[in-house]
């Protein structure tokens, strides 16, 4: 077996689809998101993704990154971290040689770092974390020193069961008599919203939200309150054409059932553009999301890291 880098060897990008989807059988790897998280990623870098190969055989793949670019406001905090995407080593391969090879070319270009973390590369992952069904990767990654330090779940949604519930009918018509309103943003207006979601959450899903209104099958609702002042946002379609999500709501109109209108809202567009199976990634949240009809599955992740 030896260990190239994706720079070294590019003509194994092709590859990249079928061998992930084959050494990884709990995920379904589109082109989409290879793109999204290696060339489309603005901190990917070739020279850290790692080939093993066997003759010219590829048999396992790492892909690692530094946040150097974005989103930039949190680039320097991040200085001292970086992430493991994906370890995929296939099927007839799995033993501790192949995933030790890959992860020590990794870390030995890593020496400067104080953390590595597994997946959670928020904006361009494959995944949040170590799905608990791979047994060998979170056996490896365990026996290399990686801690859990967190869990998340992605619900799997068959849109055939989608119905928006009555009760979310009766309190939008209740909120909107109250002066609220429930809006698509069109490019014109995501300026003020990206600002907004940034500061009240996160530049990641801030990034995500433009992305949104950017992409074909995106889309961004908006809820206001009476003064035109934005109080939540709910995306769908950003990172991936059926992943739903982020959405949050100002904290001080939750639990006013304004996050489930605009969850429903997202869902239902979801539903238009064609979706069948939806997926809500990267979530701690159980009965927000239970309300909806038609969940067919949950994917539990580990949040693992390594420190250096
Ligand atoms: C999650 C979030 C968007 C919900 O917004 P909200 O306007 O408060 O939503 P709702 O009022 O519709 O629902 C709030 C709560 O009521 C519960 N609820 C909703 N409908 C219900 C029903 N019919 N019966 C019982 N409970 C119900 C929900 O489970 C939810 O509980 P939780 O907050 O403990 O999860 C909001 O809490 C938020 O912005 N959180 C921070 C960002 C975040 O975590 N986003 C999700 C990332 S995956």
């Amino acid at each position: 077996m030896r260990i190239y880098t994706l720079n070294e060897r590019p003509d194994y990008f092709s590859q990249l689809k079928c061998f992930l989807n084959k050494s990884l059988e709990k995920d379904f790897i589109t082109d989409h998101m290879i793109k999204r998280c290696t060339i489309n990623d603005p901190n990917y870098n070739p020279e850290l993704t790692f080939l093993a190969l066997e003759k010219d055989d590829l048999i396992g793949i790492l892909i690692g990154v530094e946040r150097i670019k974005a989103p930039k406001e949190v680039v320097e905090a991040q200085r001292n971290m970086a992430w493991i995407k994906i370890i995929a080593i296939s099927p007839r391969h799995r033993n501790k040689q192949a995933f030790n090879r890959l992860l020590n070319a990794f870390l030995d270009e890593m020496k400067n770092k104080k953390e590595i973390k597994v997946a959670n590369f928020a904006s361009w992952h494959f995944h949040p974390g170590v799905n608990v069904e791979y047994e060998y990767y979170l056996e490896n990654y365990l026996a290399n020193g990686f801690m859990k330090y967190g869990e998340v779940v992605d619900y799997e949604l068959d849109l055939k069961f989608f119905h928006v519930p009555r009760r979310i009918l009766l309190n939008e018509k209740k909120l909107r008599e109250e002066g609220l309103t429930f809006k698509i943003v069109d490019n014109e207006h995501i300026s003020d919203v990206k600002e907004w979601i940034k500061n009240k959450f996160s530049p990641y899903w801030a990034f995500e939200a433009e992305v949104a209104v950017r992409e074909k099958h995106g889309g961004l609702w908006i809820s206001y309150d009476n003064n035109d002042n934005i109080i939540g946002f709910s995306v769908y379609g950003a990172l991936e054409p059926n992943w739903f999500g982020p959405i949050g709501v100002d904290e001080k109109f939750r639990h006013l059932g304004i996050g489930s209108i605009l969850l429903f809202k997202a869902l239902n567009s979801l539903r238009l553009n064609g979706v069948r199976y939806a997926i809500i990634p990267w979530t701690q949240h159980l009965f927000f999301y239970s309300q909806i009809p038609g969940i067919i599955g949950i994917r539990h992740y580990y949040f693992l890291k390594l420190t250096l």
